[in-house]
């Protein structure tokens, strides 16, 4: 099934103060690129190409300043706002329109992931129902928790639960069939005022229409919400960077290597950079060609 993307990437940063005062948290840099290329190249080598950019109003302008409409990465990227904070789950009302009849993929605007991403390919290719994922986390209580009945069949999801009922954490990427604006639109907030996305989950999951796929722990899902776990999420970024020489989420080698730009459209980019390692990084991938050694593009 067709399916669009959205990447929330609202909110109000608070947790990042005084960081954020500047420039929102999606655009603060995860060592060498802005936090908001890693989700944007998850979702391109999901094979995605229609992108919606949710944002505040406030910092919409500097998001579209530094991506525009997409063209130059093979893409196609609109823009909305969300003027308050009022919910993951809101991403759908907001982005109705853009969706139309298709399913859609969501991800979060701070969300890292590192590995290879069969399972989420294997999500897109699903028709009706949705898909979510459990990674096991240390301190499964900050986040939405899945809990499972002695089969190993999921029974229940809950938000930032006290008493967590596992240690599967349901990261910020999400995939659902074109019932989901409908879904939403039955939505009412929660109690702390927000359209939840753990409630929407959930609605999937009482239709029997919700499938939970468990990552592995090779994979990597880095968390940017506090300080420390930014510098952590850069520091890691970093660290296979230099091992391999290949960037991870250089979203125009991406777009080179999923065959969304040819050699000579990632020449023209590569010929308008500044001079610096980041062109530099990029002369050898045009110079190598789209390869068959990297069907996974640093992922
Ligand atoms: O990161 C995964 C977790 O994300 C999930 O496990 C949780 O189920 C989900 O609720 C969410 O938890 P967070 O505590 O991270 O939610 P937060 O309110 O911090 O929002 C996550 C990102 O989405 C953040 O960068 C801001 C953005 N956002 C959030 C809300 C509520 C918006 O753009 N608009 C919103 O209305």
């Amino acid at each position: 099934m067709n399916k669009k993307a959205i990447l929330l990437a609202g909110g109000a940063g608070t947790r990042l103060y005084p960081l954020t005062t500047i420039v929102c948290k999606q655009l603060l840099p995860v060592y060498d690129k802005p936090m908001i290329c890693y989700p944007l190249a998850t979702l391109m080598l999901g094979g995605l190409r229609d992108v919606l950019i949710i944002s505040t109003p406030k910092d919409l302008p500097m998001l579209q300043d530094y991506l525009g409409d997409g063209a130059r990465l093979g893409i196609r990227i609109e823009y909305a706002a969300q003027p308050k904070p009022e919910g993951i789950a809101q991403a759908f009302l907001i982005g109705a329109d853009f969706i139309g009849d298709s399913g859609a993929s969501l991800i979060l605007g701070d969300n890292i992931f590192y590995g290879r991403l069969d399972f989420y390919r294997e999500a897109l290719a699903i028709d009706r129902g949705a898909c979510i994922f459990g990674y096991q986390v240390r301190d499964p209580e900050r986040y939405g928790v899945v809990e499972f009945d002695e089969g190993g069949r999921v029974i229940s999801l809950e938000e930032k639960p006290k008493q967590p009922k596992s240690h599967y954490a349901i990261p910020g990427l999400y995939v659902y069939d074109s019932r989901v604006v409908e879904f939403c639109r039955k939505l009412r907030p929660s109690a702390r005022g927000e359209l939840e996305i753990t409630d929407l989950n959930s609605v999937y999951l009482k239709q029997n229409e919700l499938q939970v796929k468990l990552l592995s722990r090779g994979m990597a899902w880095l968390d940017t919400g506090t300080q420390t776990s930014l510098l952590e999420a850069g520091n890691y970024i970093a660290t296979i960077e230099h091992r391999q020489g290949l960037k991870i989420a250089c979203l125009e080698e991406v777009a080179f290597r999923m065959g969304f730009i040819n050699e000579a459209e990632l020449e023209r980019i590569v010929d308008g950079l500044p001079k610096g390692e980041y062109r530099e990084y990029l002369r050898l991938v045009c110079a190598e060609g789209p390869g068959e050694n990297h069907p996974e593009p640093s992922f």
